[in-house]
């Protein structure tokens, strides 16, 4: 079995995820290209993420993850969340106050440019771990329609951005580069 096969990944779908979709991730949308790297099937939502892995990169197709879907890759013993935003999550995600914001950082400088050096505002990426204690937060929920933390109790909007609740800071967003206009490389 190559490395690629023994990858396993996991999509939120509005129904159950099949045997199907996690081969069809596992093989089409991720590729490690380095020990630290494998997709991971994300069925505890609670719990710190809390396993060490040795460095590598992974690279990811953008393309196989459809609007309104969250692909969740372990990377370097973290989950790396890659949610394909609606237009609604994007409008949401640009029109609040910096005032609002307990870690003020506009949506855009969440983001990295693609090669023609655009923002593909659409996919968001970002270390899915809440900056409390370290648990995963719970994706499409919460307060502010992106991402809640059922440990104690904190909402992230549809940037990844604290809302209300203990964590202190943004979920963060991982060391990432656009290679085309749809895949990118974590690492
Ligand atoms: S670990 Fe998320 S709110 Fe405490």
């Amino acid at each position: 079995m190559s490395e690629t096969d023994q990858l396993d990944a996991h999509l939120d779908t509005d129904g159950e995820p099949t045997r199907r979709d996690f081969i069809y991730i596992a093989t089409a949308a991720v590729a490690a290209t380095g020990a630290g790297a494998l997709a991971w099937p994300l069925v505890a939502q609670m719990g710190a993420a809390n396993d060490t892995l040795a460095a590598g990169s992974i690279e990811i197709d953008l393309s196989k993850v459809e609007e309104g879907q969250q692909l969740k890759v372990l990377y370097r013993g973290k989950p790396v969340f890659v949610r394909y935003r609606t237009a609604k999550e994007i409008m949401e995600a640009d029109t609040v106050e910096m005032d609002d914001l307990p870690d003020p950082e506009t949506d855009d400088a969440r983001l990295v440019t693609n090669p023609q050096g655009a923002l593909n505002k659409q996919y968001l990426v970002m270390v899915g771990v809440c900056t409390h204690f370290g648990c995963i937060p719970v994706g499409e929920a919460g307060d502010f329609d992106g991402w809640y933390c059922p440990c104690h109790g904190s909402h992230y909007d549809t940037s990844g951005r604290i809302r209300k609740g203990p964590a202190p800071t943004n979920m963060e967003i991982p060391k990432y580069k656009y290679l085309s206009d749809t895949i990118i490389k974590v690492g």
